[in-house]
């Protein structure tokens, strides 16, 4: 499958159009943001770690009976995947206290949460990604009451899966981020579960391992990313 026509460039990922109708591209670049796209780097491997990482996760959650959108990895930075309708919001679970939460609330970072939450925010750069609810979801037409269950029911089935498989890398999985589609009528993950998108600590040191590492200059951020892969089993080369 070669790509064709760029359909659309986000902050990581390149989408690109296939001879199928049906199918689209995905370049992960080595691009890598913080702060809504105001602060952008280039990350040597970023990409294609990301794209191994991602493939895999999504080939175990695909195993654990959860659709998604991914169809082969096609190379070091490229995944072949069906072609949705996204829909614009972002679903947020969160085991441990971390990030916006621990700025909104005042909570500490680390508090464990039980039973995990759930959020929603609607995906808007130009206005930092706002926290929303299901009623202006439902009311905005970002989605209908059953899509949101749906996505709320295979979050926290998502949740469970990788909870455990990072439990077998000494890995706590502190948050994550999943964003759904609609392909045939259906509700399908989308988008990618890299640590881009998560929260990922080691289970004794509590150092960080993902994307926290850039957005808080900690410095050897993909030597973070590389360590988790390492650590659940992603072949890297
Ligand atoms: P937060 O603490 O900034 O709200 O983020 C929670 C988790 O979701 C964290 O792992 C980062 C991820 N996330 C994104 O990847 N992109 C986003 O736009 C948002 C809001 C969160």
């Amino acid at each position: 499958m070669q790509k064709q026509q760029l359909l659309y460039k986000g902050k990581a990922k390149s989408v690109y159009e296939t001879e199928d109708n049906d199918l689209l591209i995905l370049h992960f670049r080595d691009d890598t943001s913080a702060l809504d796209g105001k602060r952008i780097e280039q990350l040597a491997r970023k990409g294609e770690v990301n794209n191994r990482f991602n493939s895999f996760i999504m080939q175990k959650l695909s195993e654990a009976g959860i659709e998604t959108h991914f169809e082969q990895q096609l190379s070091s930075d490229e995944v072949l995947v069906k072609r949705m309708d996204m829909l614009p919001v972002e679903c947020v679970v969160r085991n441990y206290a971390a990030g916006s939460l621990v700025r909104r609330l005042g909570l500490e970072e680390g508090q464990e949460l039980t039973p995990p939450t759930f959020e929603l925010f609607y995906k808007d750069d130009a206005l930092g990604d706002p926290m929303v609810n299901e009623s202006l979801a439902i009311t905005l037409d970002w989605a209908t009451e059953d899509q949101l269950a749906k996505m709320k029911a295979l979050s926290y089935q998502v949740n469970d899966v990788l909870k455990a498989l990072f439990d077998q890398g000494d890995l706590i999985l502190v948050d994550f981020k999943l964003e759904f589609g609609v392909f045939h009528d259906r509700i399908v993950l989308g988008d990618e579960f890299s640590p881009d998108g998560c929260r990922i600590w080691d289970k004794t040191t509590k150092k960080k391992l993902d994307k926290d590492r850039f957005r808080q200059s900690l410095g050897d951020v993909i030597e973070g990313y590389e360590e988790v892969a390492k650590r659940i089993g992603v072949p890297l080369d």
